[in-house]
């Protein structure tokens, strides 16, 4: 049976099974869906792309590379990472920090011993943006495989007026070198 078959068959099986445990049809759709990607999906994306999407963007690069699952983590209500090989977190770079509900959410979910990735996109420079995620990795204790980061269009403040700085970014380049850094975080898995 492929995938496409199980997935029409046993979706409402599953869903039913879990709206009769959690009593909330949209959260059991939800997980449902999820149980579903997860059988198919090798790494997850926990990220926060508030300002123009450009750290998105630069995760679908990612994504069209492999199997992996992009986890909003301004609007997932909750999320289990265990069945994934590794876990990324992303963000743009908000006053030089990666976006706090990112960090939360890698406190509060990220499993002990899970090899972990981070991204950014940064209007001017990226700083020590991934320092607080780096200390939850090392208090927890997770191999971090790489971080990726690249400039992303920023208008914010001041930039406004002149139209942004980074304008175009993430372009051409950074997507391809987006993707080549996907590929060898997916070779030290294996
Ligand atoms: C509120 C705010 C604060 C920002 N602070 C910084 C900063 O400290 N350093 C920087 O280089 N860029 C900063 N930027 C620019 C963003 O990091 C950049 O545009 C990034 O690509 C946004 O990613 P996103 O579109 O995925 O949200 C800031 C943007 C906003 C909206």
């Amino acid at each position: 049976m492929d995938f496409d078959q199980l997935y029409k068959e046993q979706f409402p099986v599953v869903y039913r099974y879990l709206t009769g445990l959690c009593g909330n049809q949209a959260l059991a759709e939800e997980l449902t869906q999820e149980t579903f990607c997860r059988a198919i999906e090798h790494s997850a994306s926990c990220y926060c792309s508030r300002h123009h999407g450009n750290t998105l963007k630069v995760l679908e690069a990612m994504a069209g590379e492999g199997q992996a699952a992009l986890i909003d983590v301004t609007t997932r209500r909750t999320v289990r990472l265990e069945g994934y090989d590794c876990i990324g977190f992303a963000s743009g770079i908000y006053y030089g920090k990666f976006q706090e509900s990112v960090l939360a959410f890698a406190r509060q979910y990220l499993p002990r011993g899970k090899p972990v990735f981070f991204v950014c996109t940064y209007g001017g420079a990226k700083g020590a943006g991934a320092k607080a995620l780096s200390k939850i990795a090392e208090e927890k204790g997770y191999p971090v495989l790489g971080e990726f980061g690249c400039r992303g269009c920023d208008t914010f403040g001041p930039f406004k007026l002149v139209g942004g700085i980074a304008k175009g970014h993430p372009d051409a380049q950074d997507m391809e070198k987006a993707r080549r850094f996907f590929h060898q975080i997916q070779d030290r898995l294996s």
